[in-house]
């Protein structure tokens, strides 16, 4: 199945790559900063095209076109392009992300670096692989020698936690921070030991699904900000080379 999960998301890659950096119409989902753009759509019924026919029975859960089949053992979770902001902008950041679920468990998920092409891939007790290489988390336990990765999301504006303090907070006490715009791609780079940690609230599972997976098999941890475990309807997710775990719960959870 993992290999039908990468046929598909760099197929969708294609059409991502040719539509990159040609003028798109764009248009605003909830708000003017929330984008989505016809390659989003194309790929998307790209990928749910694959699905209908090779698995009709299976569930699907996409970004562009919601639910179809709720309640199948199986379900496919998909971000069809994430970094949507950074694709209409013409910055080369954004990726594909794709999850397997059975019963409610994500058995396998793959991220592809749409621009690299990097598949970042994953099934459930098997380990994590950067197309052929297997990935680790890094070993990093210095906060100070930290890089880590962070994300808005598309209500700051109004978004009642605090978010932007625990950031400025966050950002003096690390190497450095990075808001890359693709919170799959974060969670790729922390499965490969490039960021040793990410947090970021109000997501949806499309986004972290895939990516959940690939931290933990890789050997890191995935949590909200109190170190419960959690699914990819969470809504706070802090996902660590495991090392870093606890210190930046404690900048997290700390009241202002
Ligand atoms: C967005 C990206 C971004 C995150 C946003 C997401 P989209 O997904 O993952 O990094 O900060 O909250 O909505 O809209 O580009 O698929
Ligand atoms: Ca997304
Ligand atoms: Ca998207």
């Amino acid at each position: 199945m993992i290999n039908d999960l990468i046929n598909i998301a760099k197929e969708a890659g294609e059409i991502i790559n040719e539509g990159f950096g040609k003028a798109r119409k764009v248009e605003f989902k909830t708000n003017e900063t929330n984008l989505v753009t016809e390659i989003d759509k194309a790929a998307e019924k790209l990928i749910t095209d694959f699905i209908k026919k090779k698995f009709p029975s299976h569930g699907i859960l996409a970004e562009e076109s919601g639910e179809m089949k709720s309640g199948a053992d199986y379900l496919w979770v998909i971000d069809p392009l994430d970094g949507t902001t950074n694709f209409a902008h013409g910055l080369p950041v954004f990726s594909v992300s794709i999850a397997l679920q059975k019963n409610d468990v994500t058995i396998a998920g793959v991220v592809y670096d749409v621009i690299n092409k990097i598949a970042y891939s994953t099934e459930k007790g098997s380990g994590a692989f950067a197309n052929d290489a297997k990935m680790n988390v890094s070993k990093n336990d210095i906060l100070r020698r930290s890089v880590l990765a962070s994300g808005f999301p598309y209500n700051v504006i109004e978004n009642p936690d605090n978010l932007l303090e625990k950031f400025t907070e966050m950002t003096k006490l690390v190497r450095g921070i990075r808001r890359l715009g693709s919170a799959a791609m974060d969670l790729a780079y922390t499965a490969k030991g490039v960021f040793d940690g990410y947090w970021e609230l109000n997501l949806n599972p499309w986004d972290i699904c895939a990516g959940m997976l690939l931290v933990e098999e890789a050997g890191g941890v995935v949590s909200d900000f109190y170190n419960n475990p959690i699914d990819m309807h969470a809504k706070r997710i802090l996902a660590t080379n495991g090392q870093v775990h606890q210190k930046m719960m404690e900048i997290l959870t700390k009241d202002y």
